[in-house]
């Protein structure tokens, strides 16, 4: 997990890669449909192995962007994407697996870490994690991490950091998608 400025050293990634300081880009949302589109256009650029920390009151529109991080991702339209604040974890099929994560109501990572949490974190599906900031301390400094600030009541602030060369693949994706 990262709330840094981007001027860190590299580092390598949880595949041993080098991606570069972390980033950050912010934009608005005006309204849910617009965070949808925002989770598709995010969605189409994650790859394998990608985890996205999703950070954010209740109604800041977590939820509402993994719905379109879903659409991003290829999953069937069939499938209603909800919080899975009970069951914990969801799983979709899609152009990656989608393992929709909410760990509202775990106590800190140690819960996760009982039902074996890397096989998702470090397999080939995307993780998507809504209330990431109770496992910091697990989430790698590699992933994805996505703010959101309520400005009223339909405008969102989303923050989005990620390491240098995906928030220009992001970056760049959301600019050709008009944010
Ligand atoms: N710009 C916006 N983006 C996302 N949701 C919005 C926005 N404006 C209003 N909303 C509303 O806020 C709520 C967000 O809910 P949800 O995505 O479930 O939040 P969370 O998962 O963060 O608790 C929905 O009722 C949605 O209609
Ligand atoms: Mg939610």
């Amino acid at each position: 997990m990262s709330y840094r400025n981007g001027n860190e050293k590299e580092s390598p990634d949880h595949r041993g890669e080098y991606r570069g300081a972390v980033m950050k880009k912010c934009i608005l949302s005006r309204s849910n449909e617009e965070t949808l589109l925002i989770g598709e256009i995010i969605g189409r650029c994650l790859v394998s192995g990608d985890i996205v920390a999703l950070i954010g009151d209740l109604g800041a529109g977590k939820t509402c962007l993994t719905q379109g991080i879903a659409r991003g991702l290829g999953v069937p339209k069939s499938y209603a994407v909800a919080s899975p604040t009970f069951t914990l974890i969801n799983e979709y099929p899609g152009r990656h697996v989608l393992y929709h994560l909410d760990v509202y109501r775990l106590s800190g990572s140690k819960d996760l870490e009982e039902m074996g949490y890397e096989d998702y974190f470090y397999g080939k599906g995307v993780s998507v994690i809504e209330w990431a900031e109770k496992i910091a301390d697990i989430v790698p400094e590699t992933a994805i991490t996505i703010c959101f600030a309520f400005v009223d009541e339909h405008l969102r602030r989303i923050e989005i950091s990620a390491p240098e060369k995906r928030l220009a693949e992001i970056a760049s994706a959301l600019t050709g998608g008009g944010f």
